[in-house]
């Protein structure tokens, strides 16, 4: 069976395409680049050079490649950037969601496993894990473009168009188990990608924003999960919709939190290094704990988180990040 992984020259998108690719699948990469790189496109994949945005060649690349079902990770995913550019971002990421909408009804592709965010869910829930169906508000234009991306799939799929997994990422990181492939994109904006730079001396220091939020130790809460585990769900997404199962969406995450300052002591300690902590304002737009309730994805999709610990997942990521900028 052939599987279409937009973004898969991306950071999850490649991890995804590999894992894809061990469990018999074979995988068709399309991606414009943007973000992405060549390189992360593991072996074994074809890739196709190609915008999301265009619905014509989306329709070429899916009746002359025969896909079965789609993965659609092609997306930009600068919070920061969407509020200052808000229609990059949804021309982008809803407009591209459509586009591949379209295509897949005009030739019959029914499958599509989606990537969206723990950001629909802006600040409201912040004394519990986060269920799916709690109140969406997101806060920034980024949140938006994902939020109307699930009301169109959710809205083609009651048409029975197609059956399709939202998949809401809450804190990726870390690295592959083997060490071949981790987050390449050098100006990432995630704390533990951050945190390791600043380790290795790729960064002068580390800047924590925001010391005075209702949390233990004053600082954001949020539920990190290991890129080689979220593989794991879109596997199991994926099989659930070839198999005939229904739409649904699920939040991606562990159940539980760690804030800024637990995972720059663990980054320290993983690393020996001691880098330099700036603390300063909030960021506009940070909740103070974002963790998923993550139950109806072990009931339903029978998921086994593997790696659940911070310590592996920060090792994996700093290991990773002295690979790529050849430190020893
Ligand atoms: N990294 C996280 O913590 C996180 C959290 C929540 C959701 N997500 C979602 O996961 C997905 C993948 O994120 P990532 O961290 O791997 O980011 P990434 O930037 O590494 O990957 C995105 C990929 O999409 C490609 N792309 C972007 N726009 C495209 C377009 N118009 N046409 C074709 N290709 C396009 C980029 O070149 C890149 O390869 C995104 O949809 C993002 O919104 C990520």
């Amino acid at each position: 069976m052939k599987i279409l992984v937009t973004g898969g020259a991306g950071y999850i998108g490649s991890h995804t395409a590999n894992r894809l690719l061990k469990n018999g699948f074979e995988v068709v990469v399309f991606d414009n680049l943007t973000t992405g790189f060549r390189e992360a496109v593991p072996k074994g994949a074809k890739f196709i050079q190609g915008d999301v945005r265009s619905e014509e060649h989306l329709t070429q690349v899916l009746r002359d490649e025969k896909i079965s079902a789609v993965i659609h990770f092609a997306a930009k995913l600068n919070v920061k950037e969407s509020t200052f550019k808000p229609l990059d971002y949804y021309e982008n990421n809803t407009a591209g969601v459509l586009a591949m909408a379209k295509a897949m009804q005009t030739v019959g592709v029914k499958h599509i496993v989606f990537s969206s965010t723990a950001a629909l869910f802006g600040d409201k829930v912040q004394d519990r894990g986060i269920v799916e169906d709690d109140p969406k508000s997101p806060l920034n234009p980024y949140g938006n473009s994902k939020l109307m991306s699930e009301y169109i799939l959710s809205d083609a799929a009651s048409t029975g168009a197609l059956t399709y997994c939202a998949l809401r990422y809450f804190n990726v990181a870390g690295a592959s188990d083997d060490g071949e492939n981790g987050q390449r994109t050098a100006d990432a904006f995630h704390l533990i990608h951050l945190g390791v730079q600043a380790a290795i001396g790729k960064r002068k220091q580390l800047q924590l924003f925001g010391n005075d939020y209702p949390t233990p130790d004053g600082t954001c809460i949020r539920d990190y999960i290991h890129v080689e585990d979220l593989a794991d769900i879109h596997l199991l997404a994926l099989k659930h919709l070839l198999a005939g199962g229904e739409s649904d969406y699920f939040n991606c995450g562990y159940g539980f939190g760690y804030s800024v300052k637990e995972v720059i002591k663990m980054i320290k300690t993983v690393s020996g290094a001691d880098f330099p902590v700036i603390e300063s304002e909030r960021r506009p737009g940070d909740a103070a704990s974002l963790v998923a309730d993550s139950a109806k994805l072990k009931s339903k999709l029978g998921w086994k988180p593997q790696r659940a610990d911070l310590n592996l997942i920060c090792k994996s990521a700093y290991q990773w990040e002295k690979r790529i900028s050849n430190v020893k």
